[in-house]
């Protein structure tokens, strides 16, 4: 049982709070899920990016998927081997490539032709062979919500096969690329098996027909997207993810690779925010809390649910709204929830607050980052010290009266 009392005293509110052993579960889950292959697990850095969730994972063997050179960054520093990480995402600049280069990381992974050539450019400069990668868009719908799927040719992701092909057959003939890796992400929070295996079956078929003319593919990327429990949705099991994905590779002799975030921080996390007033307006209901959109913003940008709950309380259940401090009217984390009545410094926990919260957070408001606190093995320990408003202020206080 989580102490919220004792570790809201200690380190203050808002705060988030992520469970090393849950991340350690999940990890262990999806490794053990592909033991019959050899397999590569990059997590994707995106998810939480706090160094010590990176070090944590990178100490049981995950690598890091990437998708900037800040993220690449924060792998190295968190001691992932540089032949672990990989580099995705469509807009790479230069210098991040340059720099991606020097490191000598895993792979790169092309979005497009443009691209390939500014890496062929690079990787000249230096006189080296870049390894690349080439994420292939399957077409498929991924049946999830809109903003957050990423497999269908309406997307910015990826490239159709038929360029896809082109572009292999282009890097193979570069003295500079080396194409070892094939990649495909349709999207996340994925709930559904099926068009996972489908644009497995459909990326497979593009190996085997690369291999026939001589480019040999060792990684398999499969990208992340496995959904968690938010709000009691039925959920791919690993073991069954893991056979869907196995099953469409047949004798392909490739290492496994795939980048899961939410699966394994999203439920390990949860954002503890103080209850500072009620108020009632006409026949609206709002519990104010100290934490807001800045700290936590998907419900917010993409109404996503998160369940709120309110601690040691259960009495004068009525609806209401839980919202935060900052001035705008989508600065909420609930709506019309049935909410015990609360009172001035009751502690309220929103769950599943692991990936893509803490990361998406800004100072908007001129509000601190919060600060993030590990739980493992029954201790505590800072992560993340909450940002000051010194913090907040120094790239810009010696620009003052200039
Ligand atoms: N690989 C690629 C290429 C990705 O684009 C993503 C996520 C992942 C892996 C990791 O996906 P995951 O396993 O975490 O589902 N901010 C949104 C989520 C955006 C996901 C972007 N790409 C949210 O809060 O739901």
């Amino acid at each position: 049982m989580i102490d919220y009392k004792t570790l809201t005293a200690k380190y203050g509110t808002p705060l988030y709070l992520y469970d090393f052993d849950y991340i350690t579960q999940q990890y262990t889950a999806l490794k053990e899920a592909f033991r019959a292959r050899k397999s590569l697990i990059c997590y994707a850095v995106k998810a939480n990016s706090n160094l010590s969730v990176i070090q944590h994972l990178g100490n049981m063997g995950a690598g890091c998927d990437c998708v900037s050179i800040g993220e690449v960054r924060r792998a190295l520093l968190a001691g992932v081997a540089h032949y672990k990480i990989i580099f995705s995402g469509v807009g790479k600049r230069d210098d991040e490539i340059l720099e991606a280069l020097r490191e000598d990381i895993l792979l790169i992974n092309l979005e497009s032709e443009a691209e390939l050539e500014r890496v062929e450019l690079q990787a000249k400069s230096l006189e080296k062979k870049a390894r690349i990668s080439i994420r292939v868009n399957p077409n498929i719908d991924p049946q999830t919500h809109p903003y957050i799927s990423t497999g269908l040719h309406e997307n910015k992701f990826g490239v159709d096969l038929d360029t896809a092909k082109r572009m292999y057959i282009k890097a193979k003939n570069s003295p500079f690329l080396d194409p070892v890796g094939i990649h495909f992400h349709i999207g996340s929070q994925l709930t559904e098996l099926t068009p996972i295996k489908e644009s497995s079956e459909v990326v497979a078929d593009l190996v085997r027909s690369l291999q026939a003319i001589d480019i040999d593919i060792k990684f398999f990327d499969i990208g992340g997207g496995l959904g968690i429990d938010y709000e009691g949705e039925t959920l791919i099991e690993p073991y069954d993810y893991a056979q869907a994905i196995l099953e469409t590779l047949g004798n392909l002799d490739v290492t496994v690779m795939c980048e899961p975030g939410r699966f394994l921080v999203g439920n390990a996390g949860e954002f503890v925010t103080k209850v500072l007033y009620e108020k009632i307006n006409e026949d609206k209901r709002f519990v104010i809390v100290d934490g807001g959109m800045n700290d936590l913003i998907r419900p917010s940008l993409y109404n996503a649910f998160h369940r709120v709950e309110l601690l040691d309380r259960t009495d004068n259940v009525t609806k209401a709204d839980i919202v935060g401090p900052v001035c705008e009217s989508g600065d909420f984390f609930a709506k019309d929830i049935d909410f015990p009545q609360s009172y001035h410094d009751d502690l309220v926990v929103i769950k599943s607050a692991g990936a893509y919260c803490f990361t998406m957070s800004s100072n908007y408001n001129t509000r601190g980052r919060v600060a993030e606190v590990a739980l493992e093995e029954g201790k505590d320990r800072l992560i993340r010290a909450r940002e000051s408003f010194e913090d907040m202020i120094q790239n810009e206080k010696a620009y003052l009266n200039k």
